[in-house]
């Protein structure tokens, strides 16, 4: 098992972003390769947290595999010996890939990104708190932090190049995309996550929101793309400690915010790039965190060799 900050191999990049890069594997296939890297204030750290990348990549492949039956997605595979078996040229590399990587179907990204919220929090608690509304549609007054909605509610964002993205109303959608695409991504945003709220529900895990992103292949199919449900692109909430009127502690990095949030409260550091240096306890703590929501979620331990 590796620890990786950053991957490099011998396939085209076509994106590095915060935590993982996407490789070009064949003019169909991307490889999307998640690495150990790890941000917390929308900075990222410079330590990696050992299985992180692990985690993430196998939680999205457990998700693509439950949601075959509820649409179809940009997944092939997750398993490194059969990418290995596909692209040899890969195998010099395989500390690199091994468990972290996943291959998937190319597609035409759609520029919006699918929001659902199944709790009122972070940038949406913000909006409810000074406006009464949620992505621009009124909620019923008296509502607390952290509250459980009573219908989850869909509010779509731009990807922003840099920074945060920008909340935008359903309605704004519909105008860039047209009703019939926006509706049908609506709609299968909520379909994906009913599925994961359930299953988490039942292994004591609440998805408080989550992000999809959706494409179209080349043969015009829609597919869900990107990660799925992992802890990077949702809020997973232990439910056994879930109390609405205040913040939630996250499962995966409630360790590392917790450090640098005293960090912050004692001015060593300023929220901003670069990083302080974290102590080895956190980085355990964390890695250990991850593992956990693993686990948890799957009901199995993240395998050794993954
Ligand atoms: N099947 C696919 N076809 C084409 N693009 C895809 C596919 N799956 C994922 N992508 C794209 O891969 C990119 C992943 O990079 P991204 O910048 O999100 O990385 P990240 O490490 O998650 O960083 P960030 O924290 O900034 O989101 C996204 O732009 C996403 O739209
Ligand atoms: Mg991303």
């Amino acid at each position: 098992m590796t620890v990786l900050t950053e991957s490099r191999l011998p396939l085209r990049l076509v994106r590095k972003g915060k935590v993982r890069e996407v490789y070009e594997a064949d003019p169909e296939h991307l490889l999307l390769v998640a690495s150990d890297r790890v941000s917390a204030f929308d900075v990222v750290m410079r330590e990696a947290i050992p299985r992180k990348g692990a985690v993430l990549t196998q939680i999205s492949a457990f998700w693509f595999e439950k949601l075959g039956a509820v649409l179809p997605s940009h997944f092939v595979t997750a398993r490194t010996g059969e990418i290995l078996r596909r692209f040899p040229n890969l195998r010099a590399s395989h500390a690199q890939v091994s468990g972290r990587t996943m291959l998937v179907r190319r597609t035409a990204p759609i520029a919006f990104e699918c929001v659902v919220r199944g709790y009122l929090t972070g940038s949406a608690w913000k909006e409810y708190r000074e406006q009464g509304t949620l992505a621009g549609e009124p909620l019923p007054a008296g509502l607390t932090e952290s509250a459980r909605l009573e219908r989850p509610i869909f509010s779509p964002a731009t990807k922003a190049e840099s920074g945060h993205d920008l909340n935008i109303t359903f309605d704004q959608m519909r105008a860039g995309l047209g009703d019939g695409l926006a509706q049908r991504l609506r709609d299968l945003s909520f379909a994906v996550y009913q599925t994961g709220r359930d299953h988490a529900a039942t292994r004591g895990i609440i998805i408080a929101d989550t992000k999809f992103e959706f494409g179209t292949d080349s043969q015009g199919t829609l597919r869900l793309i990107d990660e799925v449900m992992t802890p990077d692109s949702s809020r997973f909430w232990p439910a056994d400690r879930y109390h609405p009127g205040q913040s939630q502690p996250s499962f995966d990095k409630q360790p590392l915010r917790d450090y640098l949030a005293g960090l912050k409260a004692e001015g060593r550091w300023n929220g901003e790039a670069p990083p302080p240096t974290l102590p080895a306890e956190v980085v355990g703590a964390t890695s250990a965190r991850y593992l956990e929501a693993f686990r948890l979620l799957t009901g199995f331990a993240l395998p050794e060799d993954a």
